[in-house]
């Protein structure tokens, strides 16, 4: 028997004869070689099968493999003798496990995306998502190492709960054994009841939205990490946001190269996520989009919607969508946040501004190339009385959120936190144009399957 060894490990065993289980990816065959693309997840070898050395009949065998046939391959490994770093198998015999029944779905044919996305338990095989992957797991690994490593504790908030946390409009609702009960839209809530025993604390789990947004960064299911610190202000909000961010992105910088090559990221625009992120307020961003305005009217190319009314000056109080984030964020080569958004646009949860009563202490981050809101958060009321009104003018029942008041009723203090969105974090430092790649099983709005 020879040892059984994986893609990524060959550089440790050239010159001994390995076996190498995975599936056919590819093949080029000529009369007397056949070049079989081996992947194992891992990574992807070329395996040469040579007439002389295999034989007829198993050389026959090899000529005749169909894609995503899987295989145990021994041979022995080979520096290749141009590209360093680059392994090969002289291939000694080989073994199929599983044969393709008909043909494979996926050819090296243009797919659209539909029949992709039809196809998404077989185009995880793909190397592009198998890239997306190993990305997506190294974010989560990082976000978890940072807030481990800065004294967090994790504490897990469910996902059936019986109120909204960010607003009635995107539940999913459910039956629980006779009563009504919603998907999470976030832990926040939970997270801060957490934060007044440990201090620092994040949850980390998939949260829920039920919008009717088809938009190219909008998920029905996807996942979401939350810390909350006890005795935080929105500028230690910022502050946090901004470091956890650096870290994240420079931990991929730093793990997934090949991974972001196989992606033809152009890696420079995350060399530049650096501290100190410009901070902006809400009302100098609209400031901003206001002069985009004057002159794309000067210009004349101000957008008529169908019904004939024509894009009107953004003014305070607007909220702002992809669009409004493109042009905001392209002043800037690295992450913007934007902070103290007029209180009417956010949740019932968060401080107003002592300076402006207008205003929400709130924050969102939003990520360079037109990524947008990666990051939205800040701080939360912690005055008993302008709670219980907030609760009230946002028509949400009071009788559910008795137990988030009691937060304010027993030892109330400032607190912070935010929520960072990981496909939209994904999209962003892959260079993605849709989150639909960033997750394994995407749910949108028109898909549940596979
Ligand atoms: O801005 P959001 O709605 O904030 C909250 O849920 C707060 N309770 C978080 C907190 O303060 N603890 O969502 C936070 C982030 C967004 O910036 C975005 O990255 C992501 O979650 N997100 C979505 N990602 C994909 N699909 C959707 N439908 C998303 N909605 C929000
Ligand atoms: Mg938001």
């Amino acid at each position: 028997m020879h040892s059984t060894v994986r893609v990524a490990s060959l550089k440790d065993h050239v010159g001994a004869t390995v076996t190498l289980r995975g599936w056919l990816y590819n093949k080029r065959a000529s009369k007397k070689l056949v070049f079989l693309e081996l992947r194992d997840g891992s990574g992807i070898v070329q395996a040469i099968a040579s007439l002389a050395d295999i034989g007829e009949a198993k050389f026959a065998e090899a000529d005749h493999l169909a894609q995503e046939t899987s295989l145990s391959v021994t041979g022995e490994v080979r520096a290749h003798p141009k590209q360093p770093g680059v392994f090969e198998i002289a291939v000694k015999t080989f073994d199929v496990i599983g044969a393709v029944a008909g043909e494979y779905p996926i050819t090296p044919k243009d797919h659209g995306t539909d029949f992709l996305m039809d196809h998404r338990h077989l185009w995880l095989r793909s190397k592009r998502q198998n890239a997306i992957l190993k990305v997506r797991h190294e974010i989560i690994k990082a976000i978890r190492d940072y807030f481990d490593g800065h004294d967090f504790t994790l504490v897990d908030a469910p996902i059936f709960t019986p109120n909204a946390c960010e607003g009635t409009s995107t539940l999913f609702e459910t039956d629980y054994h006779g009563d009504k009960a919603y998907l999470t839209q976030s832990g926040q809530l939970y997270s801060e009841a957490a934060a007044m025993s440990l201090g620092k604390v994040y949850c980390f789990g998939p949260t829920f939205r039920a919008e009717k947004s088809k938009t190219r960064r909008h998920l029905a299911e996807f996942w979401m990490v939350e810390p909350e610190v006890a005795f935080m202000d929105l500028e230690g909000d910022m502050a946090l946001a901004e470091d956890f961010l650096v870290s994240v992105v420079g931990r991929v910088l730093d793990k997934r190269r090949e991974e972001l090559k196989i992606l033809e990221r152009d890696t420079s625009h995350l060399e530049r996520v650096q501290g100190p992120f410009p901070r902006v307020l809400y009302e100098d961003a609209i400031g901003v989009l206001q002069r985009a305005w004057d002159a794309r009217k000067a210009a004349g190319t101000l957008v008529t919607q169908p019904d004939g009314t024509v894009e009107r000056r953004p003014e305070f109080g607007d909220d702002f969508g992809a669009d409004e984030e493109t042009v905001i964020s392209s002043a800037y080569d690295r992450p913007v946040i934007v902070h103290r958004y007029p209180a009417s646009l956010k949740a019932f949860y968060f401080k107003r501004d002592p300076a402006d009563a207008r205003l929400a202490l709130g924050m969102d981050v939003l990520a360079p190339e037109g990524y947008g809101e990666i990051i939205g958060g800040g701080q939360r009321e912690d005055d008993l009385a302008t709670l219980e009104a907030g609760i009230a003018a946002h028509k949400l029942p009071r009788e559910a959120f008795e137990w988030y008041l009691d937060l304010r009723r027993y030892g109330s203090v400032p607190h912070a936190g935010f929520g960072l969105g990981v496909e939209r974090t994904v999209a962003w430092t892959c260079g993605l144009p849709h989150v639909r790649e960033t997750i394994p099983f995407p749910r949108m709005l028109n898909r549940l399957g596979p």
